[in-house]
């Protein structure tokens, strides 16, 4: 059952095409039915008569007589009104819509759990060793976890996949470069941190005059981060003697005990701080939900052994690669380099296989970096052509790279620090936060110093992933702190206050009629234009979430908040509640602002945004 009037409405108006039209009616043929552009002209209107009035050569307005005459939606709405070349208004009948919110009005708020529930993997954060999380992997962290969250709000089991680089020649190479520095007594590697760390590395790879020629050529083709990782591993590679590094990597590889024990630790100081992060982030990432780079290792070989015995790849200038053509795509993914040595591309193959043939994967969603398209296009072609992506009913998984772009400074170049530094997430955390405690002093100077941590925390973080998640995830965006910790506008702060507003209408509520949240009576009533506009809001909501998950874009559910709490002021400053004329009006005003808490608190947690009871 779906609580949305607006469902019946279009299966009605579907009905009606067959009906009016019978076999005449193209295939494909629907209502058209969009929301009113204005509230004047009724809720929604039904475009068809248009496109139909072509198809059969009869008048637009004919077309709509007829549709309408068909219709059977007396029930639902008032009677239909033709205008202009054929458009059909649609005006709901308020039972209709109070009815509809009363059966919302649950902790469930119309979202069913589903029929048959998937199995969803969320490959997100993607944080690699020895490294700081910087703002991209703000995104991978914040958009996956939110993708995550929207099916696990839908009833689906979820499953996330940190893929931490962790391996591979690079990784080898900083091993070496940290058990030097500990065996010259520079570093301690039980008090090193993640900063220390990263010296090390950065050290390791400028004591070279490698020749750079290959990761110039890199940046200036923009062939993007990955390949530019590719060439630094080269330019690393050449830094020692190619057989020191080839050594560091078969050490590591061949699990000396050095080697182990020095990149088990360096490992678990990267995963701290990034977990450290995560947590403020308010997203779910710990050591369960890491799989790195290193866990494949073992199955790296068998999965070239495997493409290559029944065909899939086949040899090129003595690298192994497979051919993609025949799915549409030019470049063919290399699975092994000529030297033996296997490639990004490969783990992620044997990802996939892991993902969807153990862990049981209907769907793979990748929260990465647009700049990775190219590849993901090419891994998800060759695990298809594999098999890799074939589940156990036969048909194949689906394998979705959610993309997103670069987060800009106010220049509008990425984002960088003033000596051109990636920007480290943490800092950006704490500023976000220190801003976020100073205006919420300015705003309520009566907050305990405890209660100002704790919602300055909230606010600050909330405005940084709000911000995130409320674009386009595929577009650039300009990072700006006076922006996203506005009080006013399409801001996280604002949805939060939202929510305190409603929640302070309650304790008045209560202090007053003695009427509680948990136990509000009184039917529920719509009447005024307002209430209208809030309720319909309101009864978009499980489409709402079910769409942002379907196409793994948070940012509807961003502007349906933001729409939700916009009409909720309107509604509030035109409809005395408090105020209201008597006692069943209040009641049923009370439970329109509840449902719209309600929502607001689930669709912000939804998002992974904190609720606050007060700020
Ligand atoms: N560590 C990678 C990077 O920094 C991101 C990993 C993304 N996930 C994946 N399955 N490839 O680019």
């Amino acid at each position: 059952m779906t609580i949305d009037p607006s469902a019946a409405l279009e299966q009605r108006l579907t009905d009606a095409l067959r009906a009016a039209f019978g076999d005449a009616l193209p295939e494909g043929a629907s209502p058209l039915l969009t929301p009113a552009k204005s509230t004047q002209f009724g809720d929604f209107q039904a475009n068809a008569a248009m496109a139909l009035g072509k198809a059969l050569g009869m008048p637009p307005r004919e077309v709509a007589q007829k549709i309408v005459a068909a219709a059977k939606v007396d029930d639902i709405a008032h009677p239909m009104e033709i205008a202009g070349p054929g458009f059909i208004n649609i005006r709901l009948r308020d039972a209709v819509l109070a009815a509809a919110c009363d059966a919302m009005d649950t902790e469930a708020l119309g979202i069913d759990a589903p029929q048959a529930p998937r199995t969803v993997v969320v490959d997100l954060c993607g944080v690699n060793l020895a490294k700081q999380m910087h703002v991209g992997h703000l995104r991978a962290t914040v958009i996956g976890d939110a993708i995550a969250r929207l099916h696990e709000r839908l009833g689906h089991r979820v499953v996330r996949q940190n893929h931490f680089g962790d391996w591979g020649l690079p990784i080898a190479m900083v091993t070496d470069a940290v058990l030097r520095a500990e065996k010259a007594g520079r570093i301690d590697l039980a008090t090193l941190t993640l900063d220390g760390l990263e010296r090390v590395y950065r050290e390791a790879q400028s004591a070279s005059a490698a020749d750079r020629a290959g990761l110039a050529a890199v940046k200036r083709f923009g062939l993007g981060p990955k390949a530019l990782a590719e060439c630094e591993e080269q330019v690393l590679g050449a830094m020692e003697s190619q057989q020191e590094s080839k050594t560091a990597l078969l050490r590591l590889q061949g699990g000396d005990k050095d080697y182990q024990r020095v990149w088990d630790r360096i490992s678990r100081i990267t995963l701290d701080a990034c977990f450290e992060n995560c947590r403020r982030l308010h997203a779910r990432v710990d050591d369960s939900a890491t799989a790195g780079e290193s866990t494949y290792r073992d199955e790296l070989a068998d999965v070239i052994r495997d493409l290559e015995s029944r065909g899939v790849a086949e040899a090129s200038e003595g690298a192994l690669i497979v051919r993609l053509d025949e799915l549409g795509i030019k470049e063919p993914l290399l699975v092994r380099k000529s030297d033996g040595g296997f490639l990004y591309a490969t783990t992620d193959l044997a990802g996939i296989r892991r993902r969807v043939g153990k862990i049981g994967a209907d769907l793979v969603v990748y929260a990465v970096d647009a700049r990775q398209s190219l590849h993901f296009r090419q891994v998800f072609a060759a695990a298809k052509k594999a098999g890799y992506a074939r589940t156990k009913s036969g048909t194949d998984a689906e394998l979705v790279h959610a993309a997103f772009g670069t987060v800009l400074g106010e220049d509008n170049r990425p984002f960088k620090t003033r000596s051109g530094d990636n920007v480290k997430l943490a800092d950006l955390l704490d500023e976000a936060v220190e801003r976020a405690a100073k205006a919420v002093a300015e705003k309520n100077p009566d907050l305990s110093d405890a209660d100002r941590a704790t919602i300055a925390e909230a606010i600050g973080i909330g405005a940084i992933k709000y911000t995130d998640l409320s674009s386009d995830r595929l577009r650039d965006y300009v990072f700006s702190f006076d922006r996203m910790l506005a009080f006013e506008g399409n801001t996280g702060p604002y949805l939060q206050y939202a929510l305190v507003r409603i929640l302070s209408i309650f304790r008045k509520a209560e202090e007053r009629f003695g009427v509680r949240w948990d136990d509000l009576n009184g039917d529920l009533r719509v009447q005024t234009p307002e209430e209208k506009a809030i309720a319909l809001t309101l009864l978009r909501y499980p489409t709402t979430v079910r769409s942002a998950a379907e196409t793994a874009e948070p940012h509807r559910l961003c502007a349906y908040l933001f729409d939700l709490a916009t009409a909720f002021s309107a509604f509030f400053a035109a409809c005395p509640v408090l105020q209201a004329e008597d006692e069943a009006e209040r009641a049923s005003r009370l439970r329109l602002c509840r449902l719209t808490g309600r929502t607001l608190r689930d669709g912000l947690e939804t998002l992974g945004l904190i609720p606050l009871e007060r700020m």
